[in-house]
């Protein structure tokens, strides 16, 4: 029997299957490459990076909460020069595409970073991600404005020709104003959800857990509300959507592909299973295989009424 037709087209970007690692949860690649094998997900997304090296927030920045865990990293990176110069040559012998997730905490730092990213012929495309502080202008996080978040992704797509992935916030009330904000801005596809802020206390010191008191909710617990965003935001606009949230298994991703992603994003799953990624790909071939269907295309929005 013939297997199913696995690839997907994200802005121009040919994957070989719908399955992407999750910026800030999968390093630069070269971590996972004893765990898996690169060349078997759709795509890698590298940790977020900025136009300086990031030391990150003081510790402790993580911490286990029921169904998931909180993070307050604090965007660590090596920044855009030595990405390049240390990071991207192990990359380039890896057959699989390389998309850069890249944040700023100014416009000005987005359309560096953008143009700075423009000319490197191994990078596939850039996911911005818009989750940040406008330090500028009061730390309004670009995300949680539709003019911030238009004026970001405006300036990000007139400095690169690259494909442009908008990676969206769901610390709002209203995602698909978002979503259309970033569209009508020039994003070819958007990617969603990114960490609901939450925070841990504990009670004998009757503190904070994290150094940074607030920290991103990621994994299991934040799956149903992505699974309502993707659902609202597909319905909304014409552009792909990458699924995001809890992905832990096939069955998670399928879930997120009949909402109507067009790819999905392992995060917190890569911290308990290395090869998460890879095993849900294989997974999601294996479901439609068992299920007759030939093209995962086919189920993209298919969920019924
Ligand atoms: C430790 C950690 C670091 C992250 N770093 C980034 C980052 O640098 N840039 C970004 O856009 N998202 C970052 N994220 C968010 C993830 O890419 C993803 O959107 C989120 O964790 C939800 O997916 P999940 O439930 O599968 O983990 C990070 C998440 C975690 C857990």
């Amino acid at each position: 029997m013939t297997r199913p037709d696995m690839t997907v087209e994200i802005a121009g970007i040919k994957m070989r299957n719908p399955v992407m690692t999750a910026s800030g949860t999968f390093g630069y690649g070269e971590e996972f490459a004893e765990y898996m094998d690169l060349e078997s997900i759709g795509a890698l997304i590298t940790k977020g990076l900025s136009l300086k090296p990031k030391a990150g927030n003081n510790t402790p920045r993580i911490v286990e909460t029921p169904g998931g865990m909180l993070n307050a990293i604090g965007l660590q990176n090596v920044g855009i020069e030595a990405f390049i110069a240390k990071k991207l040559p192990f990359l380039r012998g890896v057959n699989t595409p390389v998309i850069v997730n890249l944040y700023g905490n100014s416009l000005e730092e987005y359309g560096e970073l953008a143009a700075r990213i423009d000319g490197i012929n191994e990078v596939a495309g850039v996911e911005v991600n818009i989750s940040c502080p406008n330090v500028k202008q009061g730390g309004i996080v670009f995300g949680t404005d539709p003019d911030a978040a238009r004026q970001v992704v405006e300036l990000v797509r007139r400095s690169t020709t690259k494909p442009l992935i908008v990676k969206l916030s769901p610390n709002v009330t209203d995602i698909v104003s978002m979503a259309k904000a970033c569209v009508d801005a020039g994003a070819e596809a958007l990617s969603l959800i990114n960490t609901l802020t939450g925070m841990a206390i504990d009670l004998n010191s009757r503190r904070p857990v994290l150094a940074n008191i607030t920290g991103g909710l990621s994994g299991p617990a934040i799956k149903p509300v992505a699974l309502r965003m993707v659902w609202q935001v597909a319905k909304a606009v014409k552009v792909p959507i990458i699924g995001i949230g809890g992905i832990m298994n096939a069955t998670d991703a399928l879930e997120f592909i009949l909402a109507g992603a067009t790819a999905v994003q392992v995060g917190t799953a890569s911290f308990l299973t290395p090869a998460a990624s890879q095993n849900i790909a294989r997974g999601m071939e294996n479901w439609l295989a068992e299920n007759r269907v030939g093209s995962l295309k086919e189920l993209v929005g298919g969920l019924k009424s």
